[in-house]
């Protein structure tokens, strides 16, 4: 049986482990039976999975055995189940259960499609301008509901954001936070802004930036500083977001010029500088080829 969700999967980590933490039959808890290892992060391992209440494909994430009774990292899994049960909007993945014992583990809905990471990959062409934007309006939608309640995403790029026929979905609020303070290098290396490289307080600037990040990824097809070698360290020598500007998007790829200033805008340097979501989204909605206004 092929797994929906498998392709948006498995492009997440190098090699898919030859030992997976649940083997296919396992039930680890009730009503859930595990189909099959999806992945493994460098923290987790995502199976497929049957709902027996809902008769139904889900997504199970534990952490992996070799990381299990690490100080924090089953509260942090179980965190980030809670808020994502919590919360419903359309383009942010759907929590459906938390369990604490015997192991942290949190059920999700199944996401079908690819990940934007896997999809630049994918695509003989680039995305089309329309296409670029209308992902940024959904990005600016799911962004902005978070930040109402409260949180800042702040690991924005294109492996946590599925996509199924033009329809994008955030995934992992495994480092959201509220704004405020926070340590150097949380989030993934290369797409952090600035100030979450530096470390210092973070505001919702922090995600108009990540936002920006992955937009320009999908047009251009390639991250604007680069892919990460895996050889940094969140310091600032690692991190070219701390010694230069990131390029136009124009410079690397055609876009309407309304569309390449709008991503543009989201990879200022300082975050005051960045647009409020409400004005980037509607700078993206009216940035859509064939939009009026
Ligand atoms: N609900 C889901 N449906 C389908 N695929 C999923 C789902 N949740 C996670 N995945 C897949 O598993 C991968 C890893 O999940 P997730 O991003 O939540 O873990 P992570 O350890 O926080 O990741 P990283 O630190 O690498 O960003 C995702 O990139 C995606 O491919
Ligand atoms: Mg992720």
């Amino acid at each position: 049986m092929s797994a929906p969700g498998a392709r948006a999967a498995r492009e997440a980590a190098p090699a898919v482990t030859p030992a997976p933490a649940l083997a296919p039959g396992t039930r680890p808890v009730p009503g859930y039976e595990i189909l099959g290892h999806l992945t493994r992060t460098r923290w987790l391992d995502v199976h497929d999975a049957w709902s027996e209440e809902r008769d139904c494909r889900c997504v199970i994430k534990v952490l992996r055995p070799d990381r299990r009774g690490e100080a924090g990292l089953g509260e942090r899994l179980l965190r980030e189940g809670r808020w994502l049960r919590e919360f419903s909007h359309p383009h942010l993945v759907r929590g459906y259960e938390t369990f604490e014992s015997p192991e942290p583990l949190v059920v999700l809905e199944t996401l079908t499609g690819e990940t934007l990471s896997h999809l630049v990959r994918r695509l003989r062409h680039r995305a089309s301008a329309a296409d670029v934007a209308l992902l940024g309006v959904q990005l600016c939608s799911a962004v902005h509901y978070l930040h109402r309640r409260g949180l800042l995403h702040l690991d924005l790029k294109p492996s946590n954001v599925v996509v199924d026929r033009g329809y994008a979905k955030v995934l992992d609020l495994s480092v959201a936070r509220p704004p405020g303070p926070a340590p150097a290098g949380v989030g993934t290396l290369r797409y952090l802004a600035p100030e979450q490289a530096r470390g210092g307080p973070l505001t919702t600037a922090a995600d108009v930036w990540g936002i920006g990040v992955t937009l320009f990824e999908v047009a251009c097809g390639e991250p604007p500083f680069g892919r990460d070698d895996g050889t940094g360290a969140p310091d600032g020598r690692c991190c070219p977001q701390l010694e230069r500007t990131a390029p136009p998007v124009a410079s690397r790829r055609r876009l309407p010029p309304a569309l390449a200033a709008a991503v543009d805008a989201c990879l200022r340097p300082g975050p005051p500088a960045r647009p409020a979501l409400t004005d980037l989204s509607a700078a993206l909605g009216s940035a859509r080829p064939g939009a009026r206004g």
